[in-house]
């Protein structure tokens, strides 16, 4: 399927609307309470959701096609799944796989786009998840979704996601960084985003005490160097 054929303008606008609606929750300091409100007003019109593509995350699909990546990997979950397209392409692969979004619109939307489908969409707050779902996952999968929290809530993201991993689990993640070494530039919240890059160091925080599985990756976007992509994957020992 080709990613949401969008122009600039539509982007532009559902990138100001974001920001508008961002910066209402976060004086009302409920950071997430903007998602459900965009994916509802987006009425079913992929365009006015500035994140969604419509396909599998590229990183994830080349990663998933290695040979060796989902050795011994039977259940998986998606967190902020969104539209759930990472959650199909997962399926698609034999996976048993869960996805929740806190958002209800965006579950809704995504039960409605993959009709018969036999992923497990839920309504789920990362941040209140399913005691059965602690330790329940060969594979975690994390697109784009810590980077769209504050910081304020960020290691408890980080904290909630790492909880879901099986023992010897893989965690995927990909997001998009920043960096927050020695002389950096402090990030602004109100006025650099969302996304709101993951540090360097912040990741490597992220991340302690797992294995590495595929080397960490830093990769500058083609059309635009200042935005930098990274992933990685790391196994629970
Ligand atoms: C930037 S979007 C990325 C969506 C999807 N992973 C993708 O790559 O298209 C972040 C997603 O996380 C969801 N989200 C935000 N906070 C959440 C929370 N506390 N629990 C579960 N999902 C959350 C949002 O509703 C949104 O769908």
């Amino acid at each position: 399927m080709d990613p949401t054929p969008r122009c600039d303008a539509q982007l532009a606008a559902a990138r100001a609307r974001v920001r508008a609606l961002v910066s209402a929750a976060l004086e009302q300091g409920a950071p997430t309470a903007w998602f459900d409100e965009l994916y509802r007003e987006a009425a079913g019109d992929a365009a006015r959701v500035p994140w969604a593509d419509l396909v599998p995350n590229a990183a994830l699909a080349a990663w998933t096609a290695r040979p060796e990546a989902l050795a011994g990997v039977r259940t998986a979950v998606v967190v902020g799944c969104g539209l759930g397209h990472d959650a199909e392409h997962l399926a698609s692969l034999g996976l048993e796989v869960t996805a929740f979004d806190v958002s209800e619109h965006a579950i809704r939307w995504a039960r409605t786009l993959h009709g018969g489908t036999r992923v497990r969409y839920e309504v789920a707050d990362l941040f209140a998840l399913p005691s059965a779902w602690r330790g329940a996952f060969d594979l975690v999968v994390e697109v784009d979704t810590w980077q769209a929290l504050p910081r304020a809530v960020r290691a408890a993201a980080v904290a909630a996601t790492r909880a879901l991993l099986a023992p010897g689990g893989r965690l995927f993640v990909f997001a998009r960084l920043r960096d927050d070494g020695p002389g950096a530039p402090p990030m602004d919240e109100r006025r650099d985003g969302p996304p709101w890059p993951l540090g360097h160091g912040e990741l490597a925080r992220a991340v302690d005490g797992l294995t590495p599985v595929l080397p960490f990756r830093a990769t500058p976007d083609a059309a635009d160097p200042s935005i930098v992509r990274g992933l990685g994957v790391w196994r629970r020992t």
